[in-house]
């Protein structure tokens, strides 16, 4: 199998395996071109913040930290623009407000976002009335409107979603280094619907307690807690269309290896997670962490092999795993899951992903998840993992700043009837604010029930 030794591997070893969901391009020396061009341009992103991130990743595999990785199923060139950047920001800081307070672990915060440009899909061609043209494969790829001209797989979008990443990753560097993600100033992260929301007063009260203490720490020390004013944010995308990733694979002075410089965590998704196609032998080699996502049709002894593939040496920080079985499965699949790992001895990180094993279709076709089925996967993940002397450190969600209505249920009820309101994904159905919210607070009851 290719994925024997890594002394074989190099970014591009993966073009000798079978790579599936994968772009046709009308024109090769088109592609070339735009590849080249990215390959020139600076990292996104550096190896030590990749290897900042990879040990706090091994300090939640320990129970040390806990993963919150959120954000987009797809970003679109569209809205990379202030306002959902800085939506999507304060969403994922207010989470980790009170998974802060109310795990009382200190949180890893990693986005899907600035990269999350590539979408697997189930058929390569989409036909209506009549015309089939290529699916919808995410920004990076072509255009959601359904014409001949924009479902095109384009070369020039490679480089308008490396400067799409660049610019997002811009804002968020900013606002998350100074003033904006200061601890002492949670009222900056208030959305405007905040105020009418049945979760307000729960919220407001750990951030009056937060500002309390923290009031109370400066006065007592007679020192201003500078560490308060910023935040780290790592970013997140799956690593789908090779040749770009392997466009800003780099290797750096004074370090061994080749590090995935476009993202600091690339995950191999459900469909493409084989141990001896593409998409694993491209992320074998990397130095980065890596997530892998986990499905039902995974066996124990394919995890097995996936595991030692990807974590040939248990590097600590190295592997996540990302279960997303589903509400019905979970509690059947994931304790056999969590033993072939154990029986290899390796220490991995676990999360949950409770939304892609819980995607339903209305019946007039619109695609949602359920809020109890999302909750429900995750509070049964934390309890296989309690069961088998493991645990979950971490999840991943879906999710938007905005106040969309594509999934059903949560404090304000959301029905059916509801989606059509705000329903803008043009991929899977997101968690909206008030319901991310919600299941922050809820991560803490079912943790602290555990917890005793
Ligand atoms: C996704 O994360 O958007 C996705 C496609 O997930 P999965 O690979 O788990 O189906
Ligand atoms: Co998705």
């Amino acid at each position: 199998m290719a994925q024997a030794t890594t002394t074989d591997w190099s970014p591009h070893s993966w073009r000798a395996t079978e790579a599936l969901q994968q772009p046709t391009y009308p024109d090769e020396e088109e592609l070339e071109e735009a590849l080249d061009y990215v390959s020139g341009l600076p990292p996104l992103v550096t190896s030590w913040e990749v290897e900042n991130l990879k040990e706090e990743l091994g300090r939640a595999a320990r129970g040390e930290r806990f993963l919150l990785q959120g954000g987009e199923c797809a970003e679109s060139f569209a809205d990379c623009r202030a306002e959902v950047i800085t939506s999507r920001l304060k969403i994922l800081m207010q989470m980790s407000l009170v998974l802060t307070y109310g795990l009382n672990t200190r949180i890893v915060r990693v986005g899907r976002f600035a990269g999350q440009y590539a979408k697997p899909r189930s058929s390569d061609t989409e036909t209506r009335d009549g015309t089939t043209l290529p699916s919808y494969r995410g920004d990076i790829i072509n255009g959601a409107e359904f014409s001949a001209e924009t479902r095109r797989p384009d070369p020039n979008r490679l480089g308008e979603a490396y400067a799409s990443s660049s610019l997002t990753l811009n804002l968020v560097r900013a606002l998350a280094e100074g003033g904006f993600a200061d601890l002492r100033h949670p009222e900056y992260w208030d959305l405007d619907f905040m105020q009418h929301s049945p979760l307000a007063e729960e919220y407001h009260a750990i951030v009056d307690a937060i500002e309390d203490t923290l009031g109370f720490l400066e006065t007592v020390t007679n020192k201003k807690l500078d560490s308060l004013e910023g935040v780290s944010f790592y970013t997140s995308h799956e690593a789908l269309l090779l040749p770009y990733e392997e466009a800003l694979s780099r290797s750096v002075p004074h370090k061994e290896g080749i590090y995935n410089l476009g993202t600091h965590l690339p995950w191999v998704g459900k469909r493409t997670n084989q141990p001896d196609k593409a998409h694993v032998e491209y992320a074998r080699g990397l130095q980065n962490p890596v997530g892998l996502k986990v499905g039902p049709d995974m066996t124990p002894s394919r995890l097995k092999t996936l595991v030692r593939t990807l974590d040939p040496d248990d590097e600590p920080g190295k592997l996540t795993l990302i279960s997303r079985l589903g509400v019905d499965k979970v509690g059947d699949q994931l304790p056999q899951l969590v033993r072939a790992v154990q029986d290899i001895g390796h220490t991995v990180l676990w999360i949950s992903d409770p939304m892609h094993g819980n995607t339903k279709k209305t019946e007039d076709g619109t695609k949602t998840r359920h809020f109890d089925d999302i909750l429900g996967e995750l509070e049964q993940a934390f309890d296989v993992h309690a069961a088998e002397n493991s645990h979950l450190g971490g999840v991943h969600f879906e999710l938007t700043g905005e106040n969309v209505t594509e999934c059903i249920g949560g404090a304000r009820g959301l029905s059916e009837a509801d989606l059509g309101k705000a329903y803008e994904s043009h991929v899977d159905p997101r968690l909206n604010y008030e319901q991310s919210l919600e299941m922050a607070f809820s991560i803490v009851r079912k943790y602290r029930q555990l917890a005793g």
